[in-house]
């Protein structure tokens, strides 16, 4: 297979699906508009594209993603969203990235919902998934592995750190990206296989919300409650101030 085609990494990974094409690229636009446009040149599910630095890496809500060259996994998989809770293949990539970091390092990451990942109360990665509907989507993970907080912008300097600040020691972000890679293949084929309530279990155990004050602002509106848990389509289960139990699908959610 030529460099172009990607190199199937599968045997040495032990996947069934994640890693059937793996692109390794220096500098690029973002790996996950890297993974749609192979999508448009026929690239399979199970594509991956792994940077070493982004120029404009993607972030929730139209927000940039930003890392230090070469010392963060930048990691995108082309994945099919289940039909019946698209929602979950967010929320596949945020359990396998979790359980990855704290395999290689033994961090304990929590989720924050829907696709934070913390260690404490600080962000150490994030998942976007994006793409147009009818094919696979492009489903990005985005770790800060090795830095110090003087790596950081002023502003994010109480809200995000770095896998190494955590554990005390350097990681490898090539071992990380074979972890997470071999991790989400098992969680995504758990999907497919209509094993939601497993998964949900999984992120529950992490959950960084559950019992928690938040306000949640979904859909223009903003609501403060009670986050209470991951329902098995992934939505979140609130308990509104006023009593009343809402479901959210999407937004944002801030601990008070
Ligand atoms: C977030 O928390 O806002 C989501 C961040 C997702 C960042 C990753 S880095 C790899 C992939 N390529 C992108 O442009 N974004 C995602």
């Amino acid at each position: 297979m030529s460099p172009e085609q990607g190199i199937d990494r599968r045997p040495r990974l032990g996947t069934r699906l994640v890693g059937a094409r793996w692109h390794q690229r220096q500098a690029i636009d973002s790996t996950n508009l890297e993974a749609l446009r192979l999508r448009e040149g026929g690239a399979p599910v199970g594509t991956v594209v792994v940077a070493d630095t982004q120029t404009a890496g993607r972030g929730r809500l139209g927000r940039r993603w930003d890392d230090v060259p070469g010392r963060c996994l930048l990691m995108s998989v082309l994945l099919e969203a289940p039909t019946h809770a698209p929602g979950l293949l967010t929320a596949a990539a945020a359990l396998a990235t979790a359980e990855a970091i704290e395999a290689l390092v033994g961090v304990c990451v929590a989720i924050k919902w829907p696709n934070d990942l913390l260690a404490g109360e600080r962000k150490l990665a994030g998942v976007l998934a994006e793409g147009p509907a009818g094919g696979p989507l492009a489903v990005g993970i985005g770790v800060n592995v090795n830095g110090a907080p003087e790596d950081l912008p002023p502003e994010l300097l109480e809200r995000a750190t770095f896998v190494s600040h955590e554990a005390g020691r350097e990681a490898a972000v090539a071992a990380l990206a074979d972890e997470l890679a071999a991790r989400l293949d098992g969680v995504y084929h758990l999907l497919v296989d209509g094993q939601t309530c497993a998964v949900i279990a999984r992120i529950a155990g992490r959950d960084a919300l559950a019992g928690r004050r938040v306000q949640a602002r979904a859909l223009s509106q903003t609501l403060a409650g009670t986050a209470l848990r991951w329902l098995d389509d992934g939505r979140l289960l609130l308990r509104v101030d006023d009593g009343r139990e809402v479901a959210l699908e999407a937004g944002e959610v801030t601990l008070l």
